[in-house]
This record gives C-alpha cells, sequence and structure tokens, in this order.
C-alpha cells in the first residue's frame, strides 16, 4: 500500500496513547535522554510551548525554535564531548582542512537530535553543507543541545515533548523557509521525506537524493519506489554493514541494560529472560544480558540465527515454552508487532513479566489471537538454513515459526530462506 499520511496520523496517535510517547530512539537510550533532561531543566522550562515565545540568539539569529536558548553554553560542552566518541567525523572535518566539498548542498534532516547527530550537523556545515534540522522523534531531543545547535547558527526545530502537532510544524519549518529550498534530505524514519512528499511536492524538482537510516524508513522508500512515487535516488544507510554490524550489534549491547535499569531499576543477576529474535540486535541483548548473569533463552526461526544461539551458549526455545518461567521478555524480530508476543503468551506470564521490544519503533505490544494453520507442504530446502536445521535437535533447541501475517510482513516465505545471500 502506498504511504498515506493519514495512517500515520492515526500510527502515531496509537503510539501515543499505547506506549506514552511516540517513540524511543534506537541507539540512543531513553534513559540517557531522560538523565540529561534531569541534569539541565531549568526553572524557564515552564510547560510552555516554544512556539509561543519570542527567540534569538546572542547573535541576533531567530531562524529557530527550540526549549531554551540559555541552555546553548551546556549543550556546547555536550558535544565537546560527543566529539572525543566520533573520530570519524573530526578526521573528515581535519581532513577538508578549511575546503568546502559540500558546498552548494542544501540538506533538510530529520533525526534524533542528540549530542552525537549535533557533531553529524556540524560536520556537514563545517564542509561546507547549509543545514536545517527537525527532530524525528518528540522524546529524544536534548534540549541544550538544540540550544547549542541554533547558538552555533544552525535553523533547528525541535524541543523534548513536542505534541503531534508540534512535531508536523517543526518539520515544516524546516521545508518550507521562504528564502530557501533543500536539494538534500537525510532521514530518520521516513516522516520528513513523506512531509515533502504530501505537502511540498514540488521540492522534488530540486531534490537530488534521499539519505534514510532506519528499517522503517526503508520499508517506507521501498513501497513509494514499488507504487512508481519514488522520484530521487535514495540511499539505505540502514543496510550498510557498518549500521548493522556496530550500531545494530554493539550499541544494542549498551542501551538494552541502561533503558531496562533506568526504568525498572531491577537486578539481572539470576533473572529469566527470553530474547526473541537472535539477529544483530538480539545477539547484542543476549550478550549484554548473560554478561550480568541472567539466564537467557532465545527464540528464532532461522535455523542459522538459533544455531548460533545455540553455539553462543543459550537455550532456544519456543515463546510458549519458556513463557511462564521468564521475569522478562525482550523483542528484537523487527517482525510485525501482533503476533510475536501473543495473548496466548501473555496470559501465561508471570505477573511482574516485563516485556520490552527493541525492535523498530512503530511496534508496541498489541495482543492478539492468532491461530496457526499448518500446511502440509512438501518443500526441497537447499540451504544453508537446512544444514543449520539439522543440527539443532543435538542441542535440543525449539525452533519457533513464521505466521503468514509474519512472512508477509518480512517478504519471506514461511519456510525459508529466512535472509537475503547478502544477510552472509
Ligand atoms: N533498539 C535499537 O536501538 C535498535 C537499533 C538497531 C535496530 N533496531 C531494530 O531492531 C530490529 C532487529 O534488527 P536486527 O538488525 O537484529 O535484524 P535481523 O534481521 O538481523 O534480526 C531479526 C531476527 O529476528 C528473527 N525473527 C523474525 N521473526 C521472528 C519471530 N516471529 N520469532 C523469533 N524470531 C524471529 C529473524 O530470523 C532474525 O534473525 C529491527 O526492527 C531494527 O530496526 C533497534
Amino acid at each position: 500500500m502506498p504511504i498515506q499520511f493519514t495512517d500515520q496520523k492515526q500510527e502515531f496517535n496509537k503510539r501515543t496513547s499505547n506506549t506514552g510517547h511516540r517513540s524511543l530512539p534506537h541507539s540512543i537510550s531513553q534513559s540517557s535522554t531522560d538523565s540529561y533532561g534531569s541534569v539541565c531543566s531549568d526553572s524557564s522550562e515552564d510547560g510552555s510551548s516554544p512556539r509561543d515565545k519570542p527567540r534569538r540568539t546572542s547573535k541576533g539569529l531567530s531562524d529557530f525554535c527550540i526549549k531554551n536558548i540559555k541552555q546553548a553554553e551546556f549543550g556546547r560542552r555536550e558535544i565537546i564531548i560527543a566529539q572525543q566518541e566520533m573520530p570519524a567525523l573530526m578526521i573528515l572535518r581535519k581532513g577538508a582542512g578549511g575546503e568546502k566539498p559540500l558546498a552548494g548542498a542544501q540538506v533538510v534532516g530529520c533525526t534524533h537530535i542528540t549530542a552525537q547527530t549535533a557533531v553529524l550537523i556540524e560536520t556537514l556545515s563545517v564542509l561546507g553543507a547549509q543545514c536545517r534540522w527537525a527532530a524525528c522523534n518528540i522524546f529524544s531531543t536534548q534540549n541544550a543541545v538544540a540550544a547549542a545547535l541554533a547558538e552555533g547558527g544552525t535553523p533547528v526545530f525541535a524541543w523534548r515533548g513536542e505534541s503531534e502537532d508540534d512535531f508536523w510544524w517543526c518539520i515544516d519549518r524546516c521545508v518550507g523557509a521562504e528564502t530557501w529550498q533543500p536539494n538534500m534530505i537525510m532521514d530518520d524514519g521516513g516522516d520528513l521525506t513523506h512531509w515533502i512528499h504530501k505537502k511540498h511536492p514540488s521540492l522534488f524538482k530540486n531534490i537530488k537524493g534521499i539519505v534514510e537510516e532506519s528499517v522503517t524508513g526503508i520499508y517506507r522508500l521501498y513501497q513509494m519506489s514499488k507504487a512508481g512515487r519514488l522520484c530521487v535516488p535514495a540511499i539505505n544507510v540502514n543496510d550498510s554493514v557498518t549500521k548493522q554490524k556496530f550500531d545494530n550489534l554493539y550499541c544494542c549491547k549498551e542501551s538494552i541494560l541502561d533503558g531496562l535499569k533506568r526504568t525498572t531499576d531491577i537486578m539481572f543477576g539470576g533473572k529469566q529472560v527470553v530474547v526473541c529474535g537472535y539477529g544483530e540486535v538480539g545477539k547484542g541483548c543476549c550478550a549484554a544480558l548473560k554478561a550480568l548473569g541472567a539466564v537467557v533463552y532465545v527464540t528464532e526461526v532461522d535455523p542459522i540465527c538459533a544455531l548460533q544461539a545455540c553455539m553462543d551458549g543459550f537455550r532456544v526455545n519456543k515463546l510458549s515454552e519458556v513463557a511462564r518461567q521468564v521475569d522478562m521478555v525482550v523483542t528484537c524480530t523487527g517482525n510485525c508487532n501482533k503476533s510475536v508476543v501473543r495473548r496466548e503468551h501473555l496470559d501465561r506470564m508471570k505477573d511482574g513479566c516485563i516485556l520490552c521490544n527493541m525492535g523498530h519503533s512503530i511496534i508496541s505490544f498489541l495482543v492478539l489471537h492468532i491461530s496457526f494453520r499448518h500446511d502440509n507442504h512438501s518443500i526441497l530446502i537447499i540451504s544453508d538454513e537446512y544444514v543449520a536445521s539439522l543440527h539443532l535437535p543435538t542441542f535440543d533447541a525449539h525452533l519457533s515459526e513464521v505466521t503468514d501475517e509474519q512472512a508477509k510482513y518480512l517478504g519471506i516465505s514461511k519456510h525459508g530462506p529466512f535472509k537475503p545471500n547478502d544477510y552472509r
């Protein structure tokens, strides 16, 4: 189905009502923004909308909208610390030696606004690009960082705790400047791209391309492409090796613990945890939980990933087999929301069992009754997956099965192959 803006709005409402906020950042844990907010909040955070307030930087600029420009100094210190953690971007800045290889690039961006993305945005500017930026997530913006960006001259439209209306207003202010037109889009989730598509389609005449970071955004772009509505080239950053093998694995390895600790304050030692999905994110989560002494079970539909879990020392079970005993369920499948954790699983769970979703952000825990239908197919599978599946009985590993709905969602056959060739 082609992208429907109204559907996105409905999804938005669903998300806010189900989870209390629009979406959680991925590599950036909720907790890091929580702690940040408490450190740099001040009495000027009075709950009134930044849209209603006059604003000006110390140099007299007013083309931005953030919570509180007085926080700029604190935000700048955060950015300087982040620069130390991001040597690659800093090398690019140094390597340019004052030249402007990106001169002429007019980048409109919509990403999490954190110290790390500030380093990216300012690197683009140092290299000659003109940038305007909005937040892709209403709760991840670090207000002080947004203030530092604005004070540094970047037109930024974002604050923590935007309403839905604010969210689209900020995006529109980025896109719809009177004297400026973007020729590149940098997006995380596809909202900016689809706003331009819906509200300012004529801008695409100028736009040379889109860079998209998230699974969700990529999925939307593929849908647009299939419907013949993607009129500019797009770069799929999500599937790059450095994103998959580093961001998904190592960042989630850290943020799972950080997020759970701060939101639940539980001990992990001795807890029984089931991690659904042993892809990159699942591998990171399992390693982190195991390191803290949790007893970790894995569910998988792909025999290869299941075998990897076995070889890494995890028991592979169906969720129904372990639902009764676990203290925590962590979903990392990236699969459609309705059927990984089902009503029948919830019914079995202990009182107080924690449900945590590390998969992409449109997913929240929805409860549905689903009945499995086992077709009597004779299928000859020749693949690595078949070979891996032959090893699983040795580990007494019990493979999960994708439902028809899940298979359709992932664009795979119920019987495999479960991963594209380039996955390997
Ligand atoms: N929280 C974060 O910070 C963060 C960071 C990066 C990615 N993500 C998201 O996490 C999700 C997973 O990413 P990934 O890189 O690990 O993907 P992946 O494709 O490498 O792994 C997903 C795994 O889940 C398995 N799976 C699918 N359906 C299943 C089911 N019903 N039961 C059990 N297993 C099932 C697949 O076989 C696969 O091995 C994606 O939605 C991604 O966008 C989150």
